[in-house]
This record gives structure tokens, C-alpha cells and sequence, in this order.
């Protein structure tokens, strides 16, 4: 199942012209019950985790901490497909969001220290004043991580891929984790 993502993932970024082919949109439940989805970049899959990155107390954050149970949505245009993934969120050590971090480019970082992301915005100049004022300290070399921004590893329980068809016979795979195994099984379009 994570060669089949990792494989059409390539595919897809190789064909694909548009910057951000790591898109996908992450649903978390919101602590008043309703579904709240917001795009995000998928970071690597590592160790069978698909890794996203971000404010660990914006609201995304705190909706994973009350409410671990995610899901993630990949839309490929070039390669037509759409991938859905459930799992379950956790923390990544912080030595990883390091360097997650690190792999961003110094405005995104910039960007990262110096906003509350969520918070109502009153006086954008102050946010502007304060990035301006960092990004010409000449002393700072190196912008470190807040300590609210962390990467969270999505383990997957269910992932099913879906090959679009204007016949609209769609080729739809679902692999479920049942009992430490995958098992898959083909859907109806
Ligand atoms: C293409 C795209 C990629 C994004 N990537 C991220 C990301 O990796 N991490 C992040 O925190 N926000 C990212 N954002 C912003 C989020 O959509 C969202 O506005 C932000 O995370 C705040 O969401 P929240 O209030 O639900 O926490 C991205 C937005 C877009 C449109």
C-alpha cells in the first residue's frame, strides 16, 4: 500500500506543473463535532507515516489533541486519481520537527516565529514589522523552531486509492488494517 502511494506520488509530481504537488487535505474533528478540513503539505512518508508539519496549537493542533482519529485526502490531476487516508496522529519526536523545520525556507520560518497562527489578526503591520525586524538581524543566522511548531506522523488504518474514469467506472482499491494486517479489496465504482 505505501509503495502503490509513494510510486503514484512520483508519478504524479514527475507529469505534474503546478508547485505544490504535495497537497492534501487534512480533516480533523472539531471540538464542536463538526468535520474541519484544510490543505496542508505532505512532508515524506516516513516509517509507514505520512508526516504534516505545522502550529501545534493552531486549531488543527488542538483538534488533534482532543481527537487523534485524522484523515487525509491526496487529489492527483495529472495521474487522475484520489487517495483517502484514515489513521491516527501523533506527535513526532522533537529532534524530527528540527528538522522538518530546518528543510523550510528561512521566510516560511521567518513567517513560522513570528505569527499566531489562528489568532485574530487586529494590526497586520505589527506581524510585518516583527518579520522585517528579524529577517535583517544580521546576527541571527540560524531561526529557531518555536517551540509550538511540530510535524505529526499519520499512521494509516485505512487507505483506499481511486483511479478516476469518464466512463465513471472508477477503479477503487481499499486496504484495511485488520489485525496488524492489510487487507485489500476492490470497491464498486
Ligand atoms: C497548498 C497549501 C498548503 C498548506 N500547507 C500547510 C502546512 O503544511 N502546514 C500548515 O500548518 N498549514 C498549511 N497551509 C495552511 C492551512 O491550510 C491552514 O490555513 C492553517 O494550517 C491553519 O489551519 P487551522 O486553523 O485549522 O489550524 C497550507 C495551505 C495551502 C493552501
Amino acid at each position: 500500500m505505501i509503495d502503490r502511494f509513494n510510486k503514484g506520488l512520483q508519478q504524479e509530481i514527475q507529469r505534474r506543473k503546478v508547485r505544490l504537488p504535495y497537497a492534501c487535505c487534512l480533516s480533523t474533528e472539531g471540538l464542536d463535532g463538526f468535520p474541519n478540513a484544510r490543505f496542508v503539505s505532505l512532508k515524506e512518508v516516513y516509517q509507514e507515516q505520512f508526516v504534516v508539519t505545522g502550529a501545534l496549537n493552531s486549531r488543527k493542533g488542538v483538534e488533534i489533541n482532543h481527537h487523534d482519529k485524522v484523515a487525509l485526502t491526496f487529489w492527483w490531476p495529472e495521474t487522475a486519481q484520489q487517495v483517502r487516508i484514515q489513521g491516527v496522529a501523533t506527535q513526532l519526536p522533537e529532534e524530527m520537527a528540527d528538522r522538518y523545520f530546518e528543510e523550510r525556507n528561512r521566510e516560511s520560518q521567518i513567517v513560522s516565529v513570528v505569527s499566531r497562527q489562528g489568532e485574530m489578526l487586529t494590526a497586520p503591520e505589527i506581524l510585518t514589522q516583527a518579520f522585517d525586524q528579524l529577517a535583517d538581524d544580521q546576527h541571527i543566522t540560524t531561526i529557531k523552531r518555536p517551540d509550538d511548531w511540530g510535524a505529526y506522523g499519520i499512521a494509516p488504518v485505512r487507505v483506499e486509492f481511486l483511479v478516476f474514469s469518464e466512463s465513471r467506472f472508477h477503479d477503487r482499491t481499499l486496504y484495511e488494517l485488520i489485525n496488524g494486517q492489510w487487507s485489500v479489496k476492490k470497491l464498486q465504482p
